[in-house]
């Protein structure tokens, strides 16, 4: 006898699970579809792109011309603007899933997932928010958890004793609750300088903690997206001359940004990028706002004590809120029982473009720190690489599973399959 809590069902699937519904796990999906190669989604949370739609704030847009953001064989709306905004976004990895009939299954944790060598398959557990297992089976794995799976936040003495509200850039929405506060935003990547300038938007009074050094970079020049232009420089010029022009064309347009305490770092924009995976911040008007005080640069945090915080440099400052701008990163060595392919930090030890295609039908989409356009580049390779395969043993072995379900599920309680 097995008590109901005990059971767990088991599932074959037959061909590929994926591991995450946002834009990476989506453009995989359209890949495998158009070659008729069946597959599952498993998603944590209740929709897709939840990274979107769920933990970003409302006045976000991209800062990449849309036609650099968009998934494969489905362009973004000709009639949407050159940089969509969140609506937008989510709207159109909504009609990318509908037009794909791309369906996850929402609300299942991935918990664990290992080869089996004796088997040579997959074996990748779940977790349901009521408690319920499921052990899916399978020949291929794709990782598409993404760069931000979780949220960094960091120990700071005396946080615990602050008091006030304390929240990550992830769970903030909008300046509107903010209205004549005093607020201290730790980080000054793309997320903390876009949250100061939502807060003065809002009458509110951020002071941004730069602790370090950041490369703020104009997002257009001339007109035209620096991005864009960036990579069009990369097609004929070394990437230390492509940095040296950027550089020089940031000064033309935006000033000495080290007078306003933005420091800048020893590299240049796009080798820090390639090196440590730091992406410059594209400016879309927060440096006006620091230049006219209205958000304040500080120092790195010392200390915080009841309603206050100290820099380093000895300031205190009374405050209200703290917002945590402080990045994300991956999850997946907390899943994964892998240590070939996968680094400790969560990302595949081959850099891009050679780290899309792990041993055992393991595959990694979404981490090359190169945003949507670097997701969508390999998810058309691993798209590729498994329908090929798939499409050969189809007409080898004139697959037996063909005539039966996609996937069919055991009910087990007591013996595994393996
Ligand atoms: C605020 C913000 C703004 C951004 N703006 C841009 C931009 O303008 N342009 C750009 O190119 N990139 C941008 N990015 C980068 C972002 O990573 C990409 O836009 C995109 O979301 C990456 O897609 P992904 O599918 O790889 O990861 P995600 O969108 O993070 O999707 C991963 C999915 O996996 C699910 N998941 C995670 N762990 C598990 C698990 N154990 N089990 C089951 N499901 C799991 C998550 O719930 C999530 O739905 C931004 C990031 C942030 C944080
Ligand atoms: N519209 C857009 O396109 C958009 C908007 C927002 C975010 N994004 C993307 O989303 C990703 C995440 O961006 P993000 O800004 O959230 O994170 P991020 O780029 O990782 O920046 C984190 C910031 O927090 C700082 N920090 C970390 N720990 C700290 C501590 N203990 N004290 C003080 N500062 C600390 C870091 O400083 P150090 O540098 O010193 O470590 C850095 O300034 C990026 O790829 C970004 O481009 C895109």
């Amino acid at each position: 006898m097995f008590s109901l809590s005990d059971t767990r069902r088991c599932v074959w699937v037959n061909g590929p699970v994926i591991v995450g519904a946002g834009p990476s796990g989506l453009a995989v999906a359209a890949g495998l579809k158009e070659q008729g190669v069946p597959f599952v989604i498993l998603e944590r949370a209740d929709c897709i792109a939840s990274l979107w739609q769920k933990r970003t704030y409302d006045r976000l847009t991209l800062h990449l011309p849309k036609q650099f953001c968009q998934l494969p064989k489905f362009p973004f709306p000709d009639h949407y603007p050159e940089y969509p905004n969140k609506k937008q976004v989510i709207e159109y990895l909504e009609s990318y899933a509908k037009h794909f009939d791309i369906n996850p299954q929402f609300n299942e944790t991935v918990e664990s997932a290992k080869y089996d060598e004796a088997c040579k398959l997959w074996s990748v557990e779940t977790v349901s928010p009521s408690g319920c297992k499921v052990e899916y089976i399978c020949q291929w794995l794709v990782v598409a958890t993404g760069e931000n799976a979780e949220r960094v936040v960091p120990e700071i003495e005396g946080l615990e004793n602050f008091g006030g509200e304390v929240i990550h850039a992830c769970d903030y929405k909008s300046g509107e609750n903010f209205r004549g506060k005093s607020v201290v935003v730790v980080g000054c990547g793309n997320s903390g300088m876009e949250v100061c300038l939502d807060l003065c938007n809002h009458d509110a009074k951020p002071s941004m903690v730069v602790r370090s050094s950041v490369h703020l970079l104009p997002r257009e020049v001339f007109g035209k997206s620096t991005f864009e232009l960036a990579m069009f420089m990369l097609k004929w010029l070394p990437l230390w001359l492509v940095d040296n022009i950027l550089l020089v064309l940031a000064w033309m347009i935006l000033g000495n940004t080290e007078k306003y305490g933005l420091k800048r770092p020893s590299v240049g924009p796009l080798e820090l990028k390639n090196t440590l995976g730091k992406t410059p911040v594209l400016d879309i008007g927060a440096l006006e706002k620091i230049k006219s005080r209205e958000i304040k640069v500080v120092l790195g945090i010392k200390k915080f004590s009841c309603g206050m915080v100290e820099f380093v440099n000895g300031e205190k400052l009374e405050i209200d809120t703290v917002v945590m701008a402080t990045g994300y990163r991956s999850n997946v060595p907390s899943w994964l029982q892998e240590s070939e392919f996968f680094s400790e930090n969560g990302f595949p030890k081959t850099p891009f473009p050679n780290g899309w295609k792990g041993k055992e039908g393991l595959y990694a989409v979404g981490f090359t720190r190169r945003g949507l356009s670097g997701a969508s580049a390999d998810a058309m390779k691993i798209a590729q690489d498994i329908g090929k395969v798939w499409n050969e043993d189809l007409n080898k072995k004139n697959r037996k599973s063909l005539h039966i379900e996609d996937a069919f599920d055991i009910l087990i309680g007591g013996p595994r399959i393996f």
